[in-house]
C-alpha cells in the first residue's frame, strides 16, 4: 500500500514537472525551434517507478531484497482508483487487463493523452531484470526518540534559537533499544509485539543485540549497499571506468562527542541517532584512504557477497575483471518537518514555525520542507562521478554534502563542517566567511592531530562494521543457503 502511495505521489511529480514546469517551458521552447511539437506524455513514458520492500531491522528480509534485485525480477504494484482502491477486473494497469473487458465508468481509461492513460501507464509491470544499479540513496531512518524534555526546549530556543534548533539536546532517547530477535523474525516473518523490546529483554544467547536505531539507520543499509555490489559494480558500457555511487543520507547532528567506538551500536548511548549518523560520516568519509582501504576493500568486492554466490551465472560471477569500484558518499538533508519527529500534528506546525525564524535568523540549513531537504542527495546522485571525484580529490578529500537554502527557501548544496575532518579533510589556516554561515558557535577549526585521529577512528569503524557483517552472515546462515 504505501509502496503504491509513493509511486502515485512520484508519478503525479513527474507529469507536473514534465507539464506545467520551467524544464516543460524550455522543452516547448526548444521543440519550437526545431519545428516539432513538446510532448510531455513522451518525457513521463522514460521513467519507470518500481517497488521493492524490505524491514532494515529484519535482516533475512534485506538479504531476500538484494536477492530479488541483483537475481531476480522486479515489477511494479497494480494501479489503482484514485482512492486507492482496488480496480474493476480487466482495468488497464492491472494484470488482469483486457482491451475485450467492457471497461468500468469510473476505471482508467486508455484514451490517448488521457489522465487516466498516464495513471495506468507503468503500473503492473513485472518480470524485470536490473542491469545494473547506478546510484542507491540509503535515506530510510528513526530517531528512536521517546519525547522531548519540553522544560529544555523552552529554555534552549529562547536562549539559542539556532544552534537549539539545529543542534537539539532536548529530544528523549531510548536507550538501550534493540531489533525483534531475528531467529522470531525468521519464523513469525513480522512479529506482533507492541512494545519494543530493550537490551536487558533479549536472552538468545546465540544472537547478540542489535541497536534498533543503529540498525535502522547504519547495518540494514550497510548489507544492502554490500550486498547490491554486483549491480552497482557494472559499468555503463565496457570502456566505462565509472562504477555505481552509495549515498549515505547522514545528518547535521552527527557530533563527534555522540559516538564511542566501544558503543559501536549506541546501546548505552543516550544519542544513538547521532551516534549512528557519526558512525555514517566516518565511514563514507575515509572509505577511499589509503589506510583504510586495506580494510573497506572487502566490502567493496562485488565478488564476495552473498548474492554473487547464490547468482546462476557462472561466466558473470568469475568475470571480476569487468568490475568497477562503487563510491560512497555522504549527504545531509538540513533540518525539515518529517514524520522522524514524535511530534502531534499541531506540534509538528509550531516547529515548522520555528524552523522558518532559524531560517530568518541566518540558518542555511533548515531545509522545512523534505523537497529541499533532499537536493544534497539527489545532487550526488545526479551530478557525473568524474567530476565528484575530482572535487573530492578521489577520495583523499571528501566532503559531507549538505542540503541548505538561502533566506528566501532556494535551495542548494553546501559543504558542511564535520569535527575532526573539517570540510573536506584539509587542515586549513582560516576559515572563510561563506564557510563560517552555517558553523556550530562552538565549533573547534580542525587540527592536524584531529584529522589524524579522524582517520584512525575511521579504520577501526571500518574493521568493527566488516566483523560485525561477517558475524551475522554466520548466524543468519546466508551463506550456507547458497551451497
Ligand atoms: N527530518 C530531518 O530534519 C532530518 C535531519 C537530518 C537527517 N534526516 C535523515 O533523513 C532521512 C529521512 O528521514 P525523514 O525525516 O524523512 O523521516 P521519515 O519521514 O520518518 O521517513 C523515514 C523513512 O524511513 C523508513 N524506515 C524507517 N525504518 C525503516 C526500516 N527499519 N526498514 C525500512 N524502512 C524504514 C520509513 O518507512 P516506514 O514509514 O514504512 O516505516 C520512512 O519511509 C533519515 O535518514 C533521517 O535520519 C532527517
Amino acid at each position: 500500500m504505501k509502496t503504491r502511495f509513493t509511486i502515485s505521489r512520484l508519478r503525479a511529480h513527474l507529469r507536473k514537472q514534465a507539464e506545467y514546469s520551467e524544464f516543460a517551458t524550455k522543452q516547448h521552447a526548444k521543440a519550437k525551434s526545431q519545428g516539432i511539437e513538446y510532448k510531455w506524455e513522451d518525457t513521463v513514458q522514460r521513467v519507470h517507478f518500481l517497488g521493492v520492500e524490505a524491514d532494515l531491522c529484519d535482516l533475512k528480509s534485506v538479504y531476500a531484497l538484494a536477492d530479488k534485485l541483483v537475481n531476480g525480477t522486479v515489477g511494479s504494484p497494480e494501479a489503482t482508483t484514485m482512492d486507492g482502491l482496488k480496480l474493476p477486473h480487466g482495468s488497464p494497469g492491472t494484470h488482469s487487463f483486457s482491451e475485450d473487458i467492457q471497461q468500468d465508468r469510473w476505471a482508467l481509461s486508455q484514451n490517448p493523452g488521457s489522465i487516466g492513460a498516464q495513471r495506468s501507464w507503468g503500473w503492473g509491470l513485472s518480470g524485470l531484470r536490473l542491469p545494473r544499479l547506478d546510484i542507491i540513496i540509503m535515506s530510510a531512518g528513526i530517531g528512536g526518540w521517546t519525547g522531548l524534555d519540553w522544560i529544555s526546549v523552552v529554555k534552549c530556543v529562547l536562549l539559542d534559537t539556532v544552534d537549539a534548533l539545529t543542534w537539539p539536546t532536548f529530544k528523549l532517547p531510548n536507550p538501550g533499544a534493540v531489533v525483534k530477535r531475528q531467529s522470531l523474525l525468521k519464523s513469525a516473518k513480522l512479529s506482533d509485539e507492541a512494545t519494543q523490546p530493550l537490551l536487558s529483554d533479549q536472552q538468545n544467547p546465540d544472537e547478540p543485540p542489535l541497536g534498533e536505531v543503529f540498525c535502522s539507520n547504519v547495518f540494514g543499509h550497510y548489507i544492502l549497499a554490500h550486498e547490491l555490489t554486483p549491480l552497482l559494480s557494472r559499468p555503463s558500457s565496457p570502456s566505462s571506468h565509472v562504477g555505481g555511487k552509495i549515498v549515505w543520507v547522514g545528518s547535521i547532528e552527527a557530533l563527534a562527542e555522540h559516538f564511542s567506538i566501544d558503543d559501536l551500536q549506541g546501546l548505552e548511548s543516550f544519542s544513538p541517532y547521532e551516534s549512528s549518523k557519526r558512525l555514517a560520516d566516518y565511514l563514507a568519509l575515509t572509505s577511499e584512504l589509503s589506510s583504510v582501504k586495506r580494510i573497506s576493500e572487502p566490502y567493496f568486492d562485488p565478488s564476495n557477497t552473498v548474492t554473487a554466490f547464490k547468482s546462476r551465472d557462472d561466466k558473470q560471477k568469475d568475470d571480476k575483471s569487468s568490475f568497477v569500484k562503487p563510491k560512497m558518499y555522504i549527504t545531509h538533508p538540513g533540518v525539515f518537518v518529517s514524520d522522524i519527529y514524535p511530534l502531534h500534528f499541531i506540534l509538528s506546525m509550531i516547529f515548522k514555525c520555528f524552523t522558518y525564524i532559524a531560517r530568518w535568523l541566518g540558518s542555511p540549513w533548515h531545509t522545512i520542507y523534505p523537497y529541499e531537504g533532499a537536493v544534497s542527495a539527489v545532487w550526488a546522485a545526479l551530478i557525473d562521478t568524474e567530476e565528484l571525484e575530482k572535487m573530492e580529490g578521489y577520495g583523499e578529500r571528501k566532503s559531507k554534502w549538505g542540503s541548505a537554502t538561502d533566506i528566501r527557501g532556494a535551495e542548494r548544496v553546501m559543504k558542511t563542517e564535520v569535527p575532526g575532518w573539517g570540510w573536506n579533510g584539509q587542515v586549513e589556516n582560516t576559515v572563510d566567511e561563506a564557510r563560517r554561515k552555517g558553523r556550530k558557535r562552538d565549533a573547534v577549526d580542525l587540527t592536524k592531530e584531529a584529522r589524524e585521529d579522524f582517520e584512525v577512528m575511521g579504520a577501526k569503524c571500518w574493521g568493527k562494521m566488516e566483523e560485525l557483517r561477517k558475524e551475522w552472515e554466520g548466524i543468519l546462515g546466508v551463506r550456507d543457503e547458497t551451497k
